[in-house]
């Protein structure tokens, strides 16, 4: 029998020896919630698709933001769920639709403790479901379509947000919400620009949360699951058109183009763990398949493994207490 001379176990031994090995950790500065905020009173209204996660009124997402501070995770991204919607997404620039009026809200609430950021985009304010307008034939019109995302950033910076979440994944959305902003004053307004946002399933729960109406898919501008060398080209596009971060998502199913982006990149890369991602584990976990926790710090900590510099979860104020609550990880 040959002993090993090499034996990686040793680094393994015991749990102080493991945590001073540890080549990744998880900080709740580097953690963002995307939350849904829902037009009219009444109760938060939970999103069947996604156990734990509801559509906030904007009195209850003032509380949950104040708890997210307290937790002291670093942001928060906010998506509206308008009453009524019409094929240009009106609702998105109106400074009195939901999305401008929680952003106002929040801000005021939370101050400087984290990061407001909102959804640039026009599905949740279309009838039609899509990201865009649609031209005569029915197709997303890319250059009409920055027009109103130009106008939508500077409704958004107006309400005070300081992220803007470009996720419609128009060709040279980038440059024009930056040049709109730039124009305006709004120099301090930073883009993320979700650049390797793949056509995916895993958004299934997310179209409940906003009560899509979309119909049929999005293949047409969000990329194809398949490739992997596209990702990175979209990223880098996005970095010379001036985007502060890119942004790779779903995350899980797509650590390559993660690993990838963060690679080559000089600005900061963030991942999207989405609703499905999000549904997958709390399902298995509610049919006791599966360890909740583990499951969950596993997926995340994954995430940062594979090159993620802050990213977006369902669970971020969860996993924020569970990291504050034992700082060993
Ligand atoms: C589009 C948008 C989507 C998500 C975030 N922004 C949906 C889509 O592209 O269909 C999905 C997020 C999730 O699934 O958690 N505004």
């Amino acid at each position: 029998m040959i002993n090993p001379v090499i034996r990686p176990r040793r680094l393994r031994t015991t749990p102080a020896l493991r945590r001073l090995a540890s080549e990744t950790r998880l900080h709740p500065s580097e953690l963002v919630l995307p939350m849904f905020v829902r037009e009219g009173t009444g109760a938060a209204v939970p999103i069947q698709s996604m156990p734990g996660v509801v559509q906030h009124t904007v009195d209850s997402a003032r509380r949950a933001v104040a708890r997210a501070a307290e937790a002291g995770i670093g942001g928060i991204m906010l998506f509206g769920v308008p009453d009524v919607r019409d094929a240009v997404g009106t609702g998105a620039t109106d400074p009195d639709g939901i999305l401008n009026v929680a952003t106002r809200a929040l801000v005021t609430e939370v101050g400087d403790a984290l990061v407001v950021q909102t959804d640039l985009c026009l599905d949740e304010f279309t009838d039609h479901g899509h990201c865009g307008v649609l031209s005569a034939d029915g197709t997303v019109d890319n250059d009409t379509t920055l027009e109103r995302y130009r106008e939508m950033a500077l409704v958004q910076a107006a309400s005070g947000s300081q992220l803007l979440g470009l996720s419609g994944m128009m060709d040279g959305q980038v440059a024009a919400v930056r040049e709109a902003l730039d124009q305006s004053g709004y120099v301090d307004t930073a883009v993320l620009a979700y650049s390797a946002k793949y056509a995916s399933a895993f958004y299934g729960p997310f179209r409940d949360a906003v009560e899509s109406t979309l119909v049929g898919d999005r293949r047409s501008y969000q990329l194809d699951p398949a490739n992997r060398r596209e990702g990175v080209r979209e990223a880098l596009l996005d970095i010379s058109e001036g985007a502060d971060i890119v942004m790779v998502k779903p995350a899980g199913s797509y650590l390559d183009v993660l690993a990838d982006v963060s690679a080559v990149s000089d600005i900061p890369v963030w991942a999207y763990q989405v609703s499905g991602e999000y549904a997958m584990i709390e399902a298995a976990a509610a049919h006791g398949w599966i360890d909740r926790r583990r499951a969950i710090e596993e997926s995340v900590l994954s995430i940062r493994r594979a090159g993620a510099d802050a990213v977006l979860t369902y669970w971020a104020v969860e996993l924020a207490d569970w990291l504050t609550e034992r700082p060993t990880r």
